[in-house]
C-alpha cells in the first residue's frame, strides 16, 4: 500500500474517568476510522461512550483503588466489518456472528468476581446489556478490558474492541494517584496500545485466509502495518523531560521486541512496572520484550537529546516467536518500525522517578511457598497438534479441548505452583484470569521424552493425539539448572519459551500467609478460565475453564 511512516500524530484515546465511583455506560457499535490518510476509512467497532465517541478501540478507563464501579455495556453492534473470516468451526452453533456478533467484555488482569469476568461463553447479543461490577481492590495496575467471545475473540478484537484500564492509588496511599508528582501524568503519561494489522486496497481490514487448510482459521495473523492507538505508525511529539509509557501488546499473535532506537542506539529506559503493578524499583533495561496480552509500564527520559532528535520505536522480533523466518520472502513478516518520537525545546517532567515504587515491598510468593507444606503442583502441558501433512489444525492444554469436562479445581486462599511446559515449538503467552502470579523460574525439558512418556503421541505415526494421555510432572525430563525469571513482579500473563518448563506461582485469592496477605486484591469463588493469549489459539481451543472453590 505504501504508506509513508511517522506522518500522523499519536492519537491518544478519551479518558473515561471513573475513579469517583458510581455507573457509565459503554456502547459497542459499528464505525468508520481512519488509520492514515494513505488509507480509504476502514470499518471498524468500538466501545463508545456518549461523551467520547471513539471510530475504534475505547475510551481509557481510569479507576480508584477500593472505588468500586459499575459499568453497562450495550451490544448494539451490526454485520462484522471481519464477517469472511468467521469460522463455523469454533462458534458454538446456531452463533450469527456475521450479522450479529456476540460479545462479551473482559477486565484483563482484573481481580474480578466471577459473573462480572467477561468469560468467552459469557456472551451477550445485539439489543442485549450486560453490568459490570469491577470492585478495585487490587493495586495500582495498567490493566486492559476486550472482547472475549468464544471462537470470534481474535475477530472482535480485531476490529477494535479493545482499551486500556489505568487504576490508580487513592490520593495519599501511593506514588501511583496520576497527580504527576512522583510520576509523569499527562500529558507526559501516555498508553501506546500496539497493534498489527493487514489493510485491502479500499481501507478495509484485511484477514489473510488459512494458508494451507479450507478453512478461514489461520495459527497465527502477523499483520504488515504496525499501528498505535488506531493510528499507522504514528508520531509523538516528546517534550524534553520523562515520559511514562504504558505499553500495551494489543496484537493477535504478534511478539514484539522492542527498543527506542535513536541513530543506532538503544536509549535506555526504567521498567517501574508489569502486568500486574508496580515493581519494588525501577530497573534498567535497553530492549523489552511483549508478548501478546502483556503490559510494561516504562519511563523513557528524553531529557538529554538535543531538539529536533528522532527516536523510533524499533521491533526485531521474529514471528512466529522466537524462531520465525527473519525476511518476508521466507515467509516471514517482521515489521521493523512501530512508531517515531521527535523532541521538541518543550520542558518536561524533569523530577527524579522515587527508589522505592511501593510503600511496602511486594509479597515474595517464593519465600512463602517454602514454608507450605502441602504446596499443589501441577504440571499443565501446552500442546500443539498438527495432521498428517505437518499442517496445524488446533492448540490444546493439557491435550483437552476448552469444552471437555474435568476443569481444573482449585481452592480458594490457596497457593499452587503451576509448570508450564511446552512441548511445541512457539512461544505462548499464557493467561490466567482473576489472579495476579509470580514466576519462579524456567528450565530446558527433553521434550520428545516428555511427549513419549505423557502418552501424547500416537504410536505409529508419532503425530500428538488430542484425548490421549494427561500431563506428567516434567521433573524427570529436565535439562540443566533453573535459570531465574528475567521478569520480576506481578504478571497475569506470562511467556512460555519452546522447550521450556515456565514455573509461576498462583495465589487463587487474597489469603493470608502467616499474617501477611498473600496477594492483592479479593477472594472470590466461582468458574474463571486460562490460556493462550494468542488469540488465534486461545480462539481454537487452547483455553481451560478453571474453578475456584471455598
Ligand atoms: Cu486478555 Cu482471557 O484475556
Ligand atoms: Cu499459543
Amino acid at each position: 500500500l505504501g504508506l509513508t511512516p511517522f506522518t500522523e500524530a499519536l492519537a491518544v484515546p478519551g479518558i473515561l474517568d471513573m475513579r469517583g465511583g458510581g455507573l457509565a455506560e459503554l456502547t459497542m457499535r459499528n464505525a468508520q476510522h481512519r488509520f492514515h490518510p494513505g488509507l480509504g476509512p476502514t470499518s471498524t467497532l468500538s466501545y463508545q461512550h456518549a461523551s467520547l465517541p471513539m471510530t475504534y478501540l475505547g475510551p481509557v478507563i481510569v479507576a480508584q483503588k477500593g472505588q468500586p464501579f459499575t459499568l453497562r455495556v450495550h451490544n448494539e453492534l451490526g454485520p462484522h466489518p471481519l464477517a469472511f473470516a468467521v469460522d463455523d468451526g469454533l462458534v458454538p452453533p446456531g452463533s450469527a456472528d456475521r450479522t450479529a456478533p456476540r460479545a462479551s467484555l473482559h477486565l484483563h488482569g482484573g481481580n474480578t468476581r466471577s459473573d462480572s469476568d467477561g468469560g468467552p461463553t459469557d456472551t451477550f447479543l445485539p439489543g442485549q446489556s450486560y453490568d459490570y461490577h469491577y470492585d478495585n481492590h487490587q493495586d495500582a495496575a495498567g490493566l486492559w478490558y476486550h472482547d472475549h467471545a468464544l471462537g470470534i475473540t481474535r475477530l472482535n478484537v480485531y476490529a477494535g474492541l479493545a482499551s486500556g484500564y489505568l487504576l490508580r492509588d487513592a490520593p495519599g496511599s501511593g506514588i501511583d494517584t496520576g497527580d504527576g508528582v512522583h510520576l509523569p501524568a499527562s500529558p507526559f503519561e501516555v498508553p501506546l496500545i500496539i497493534q498489527d494489522r493487514v489493510f485491502a486496497e479500499d481501507g478495509s481490514f484485511a484477514y489473510p485466509p488459512n494458508p494451507d487448510l479450507d478453512r478461514p482459521w489461520s495459527p497465527e495473523f502477523f499483520g504488515d502495518v504496525a499501528t498505535v492507538n488506531g493510528t499507522a505508525w504514528p508520531t509523538l511529539d516528546v517534550a524534553r523531560g520523562k515520559y511514562r509509557f504504558r505499553v500495551y501488546n494489543g496484537s493477535n499473535a504478534r511478539f514484539y521486541l522492542l527498543r527506542f532506537s535513536h541513530g543506532g542506539e538503544s536509549l535506555p529506559f526504567e521498567q517501574i512496572g508489569t502486568d500486574g503493578g508496580l515493581l519494588d524499583a525501577p530497573v534498567r533495561f535497553t530492549r523489552l520484550v511483549l508478548g501478546p496480552g502483556e503490559r510494561a509500564d516504562i519511563v523513557v527520559d528524553f531529557s538529554l537529546l538535543a531538539a529536533g532528535s528522532a527516536v523510533v520505536l524499533a521491533n526485531s522480533a521474529r514471528s512466529p516467536f522466537p524462531d520465525g523466518p527473519v525476511a518476508v520472502r521466507r515467509g516471514g513478516m517482521p515489521l521493523p518500525q512501530i512508531m517515531q518520537f521527535r523532541v521538541t525545546s518543550a520542558p518536561g517532567f524533569t523530577a527524579p522517578i522515587p527508589v522505592q515504587l511501593r510503600p511496602t515491598p511486594m509479597t515474595r510468593l517464593a519465600h512463602v511457598a517454602a514454608g507450605l507444606e502441602d504446596l499443589t503442583v501441577r504440571p499443565m502441558a501446552l500442546v500443539e497438534v498438527v495432521d498428517e501433512d505437518d499442517v496445524p489444525i488446533t492448540a490444546l492444554l493439557n491435550n483437552r479441548h476448552f469444552a471437555d469436562p474435568y476443569p481444573t479445581v482449585v481452592a480458594k486462599d490457596s497457593l499452587e505452583l503451576w509448570e508450564l511446559v511446552n512441548t511445541t515449538g512457539d512461544a505462548h503467552p499464557i493467561h490466567l484470569h482473576f489472579v495476579q502470579f509470580q514466576v519462579l523460574d524456567r528450565q530446558r525439558l527433553h521434550v520428545d521424552r516428555y511427549i513419549e512418556a505423557t502418552d501424547f503421541a500416537d504410536p505409529e505415526t508419532g503425530l500428538v493425539v488430542p484425548g490421549r494421555g494427561a500431563a506428567v510432572s516434567p521433573e524427570p525430563f529436565l535439562i540443566g539448572r533453573p535459570s531465574p525469571p528475567p521478569e520480576r513482579g506481578w504478571k497475569d500473563t506470562i511467556v512460555a519459551m519452546p522447550g521450556e518448563v515456565t514455573r509461576i506461582l498462583v495465589p487463587f485469592g487474597a489469603g493470608a500467609a502467616g499474617g501477611a496477605p498473600l496477594a492483592m486484591g479479593s477472594s472470590f469463588t466461582g468458574p474463571y478460565v486460562w490460556h493462550c493469549h494468542i488469540l488465534e489459539h486461545e480462539d481454537n481451543d487452547m483455553m481451560r475453564p478453571y474453578v475456584i472453590e471455598a
